[in-house]
């Protein structure tokens, strides 16, 4: 039996497969965001535990035996967060988490020295870890004088798991600390932050072992004193060995919290201009590009809070077929965005209410930006050299038809739906543990699992939609101007 564990942004997930990578069970812990001030997203690292403890135990008493017979546990997790500890590796402050704007002047300073870029391959975001460690020196500087070492999430978990300090190549190219290229940490970054390497955890590849499980944790859940923990991997680099995105020209589309459009490459090829990330995947000599849009299912769920309905309730009201724009355009900018604009100030729009706007039509513009939102990324991808042909839908938005057809239509490109299944990032981290325990050919484990029907675009719709999206396009210089 394999574990892989996901630290998301909502919950942690612990998900138990076997020797034939069967899903034999899983559990789930939740998670609350604390946002105390506008721009700012924070979590107490203490609640990951907490949430991986009620996952495990749910586990547990579901499913006893099996997760006795754990050989290997793998991690993924939200990406770039910064954990501040201090030298007896105690927590300093709460995490600032990947959807925390609160450093973008700090990012913009770091993003005007070229070696940012030249070697981190990628833009400085806020949301990346390096500009939220200058923030607290610009602002904590008492917290800051006490860190001794900066961890991304679930590396905390590992600390927490194994007693060690380690990161792995996929999450540690998130941190804007990393020679992607080169897959090593770049003591020039690190310094021009005021760190050195001593800061950091050593480093990994996904598939490699990066420790073992404490003895009491493993009495505790009943397991043997002989559990390695893999390296694993982001959450998005997880998913992608979850959905066997591990070779050249294979790609996913992700509708999580943040929405992804993730293809993967056997090169490193960077092209921060695009504001394109370009990251180390989970396997070695292998990297990722991938467009990042911060509000996904977040719109929807922020839309369905506002209207007191499920996500679900609302996008079954638009029924089975593909509606034509409404003319209601909206910009799904809640905190800010990544690619292709990273700007973190702008703010969602809807533009073009009038009286027959209801509920269902401001659904249906929610969907359709979000939608549009991903034409913006796959442009993007395209100028950094990779074009897609189709792509897999992943995560919880893709439980939605009505979302795909949309998103199929305004890429014009068709969206494959995995058989039923399981392949997310809980289940790629699994696959990670697997493989780091057996010593097992990643590229023999991380398969594709077999495509169940394929969403084509909507042809009667297509100039519509490409009318709308250019209403979308045209929208943000607009607002930008009165925003700013
Ligand atoms: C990727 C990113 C998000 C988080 C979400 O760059 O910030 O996808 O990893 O968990």
């Amino acid at each position: 039996m394999y574990l892989g564990l996901d630290l998301g942004t909502s919950g942690v997930k612990a998900l138990l497969i076997d020797e034939s990578q069967t899903v034999i069970g899983s559990g789930t812990g939740t998670l609350d965001i604390s946002r105390p001030h506008s721009g700012w997203s924070e979590q107490d690292p203490s609640h990951w535990i907490k949430a991986t403890e009620d996952a495990i135990a749910s586990l547990k008493s579901t499913h006893g035996k099996a997760l006795a017979a754990v050989k290997g546990i793998g991690l993924s997790g939200q990406m770039h967060g910064a954990t501040l500890l201090d030298a007896g590796d105690k927590v300093l402050r709460p995490c600032i988490l990947w959807n925390d704007t609160r450093s973008h002047a700090e990012a913009a300073e770091l993003d005007s020295d070229p070696k940012f870029r030249a070697l981190s391959g990628n833009i400085v975001f806020p949301g990346f870890t390096a500009p939220k460690v200058v923030w607290v020196k610009n602002n904590e500087a008492e917290i800051f004088a006490r860190l001794r070492r900066v961890l991304l999430p679930k590396d905390y978990l590992r600390l927490w798991l194994t007693g060690e300090h380690v990161s792995e190549m996929s999450d540690a190219a998130g941190t804007s600390w990393l020679d992607v290229g080169k897959r090593t940490w770049s003591a020039d970054l690190l310094a021009a932050t005021g760190l050195d390497e001593s800061h950091m955890p050593s480093l990994v590849e996904g598939t490699e072992v990066s420790g073992k499980l404490k003895a009491d944790l493993a009495a505790r859940w009943g397991m043997s004193g002989n559990v390695v923990v893999a390296g694993g991997a982001g959450d998005n680099a997880a998913s992608a060995c979850g959905m066997g995105t591990v070779g050249e020209g294979h790609a996913f589309v992700s509708l999580g919290t943040s929405g992804v459009l993730f293809a993967a490459n056997r090169a490193y090829l960077p092209n921060p201009e695009s504001a394109v990330h370009t990251f180390c995947h989970a396997l070695p000599n292998t990297w990722h590009q991938m467009g990042v849009i911060l509000s996904a299912t977040d719109a929807l769920n922020w839309y369905a809070g506002i209207t007191s309905r499920k996500p679900a309730e609302l996008t079954d009201e638009l029924g089975p077929e593909l509606r034509a724009p409404s003319g209601v355009t909206f910009l799904p900018y809640l905190s800010g965005e990544r690619t292709p604009l990273n700007d973190s100030a702008i703010r969602g729009s809807f533009q073009g209410l009038e009286h027959a706007s209801d509920r269902a039509a401001l659904t249906q513009a929610v969907l359709e930006g979000v939608a549009f939102a991903f034409r913006d990324c796959l442009h993007a991808l395209a100028t950094a050299g990779t074009r897609l042909q189709r792509v897999t839908a992943v995560g919880g938005g893709s439980r939605s038809t009505y979302w795909l057809t949309a998103i199929a239509t305004a890429l014009n490109i068709p969206v494959d739906v995995p058989a039923d299944g399981d392949f997310g990032a809980a289940f790629g981290a699994a696959r990670l543990g697997l493989i780091a325990a057996e010593n097992a050919d990643p590229l023999a484990i991380c398969a594709a699992p077999a495509t169940d029907y394929s969403v084509e675009p909507e042809a009667r719709l297509t100039a519509a939609f490409d009318a709308a999206y250019n209403r979308y396009h045209n929208l943000y210089p607009a607002l930008k101007g009165v925003q700013s």
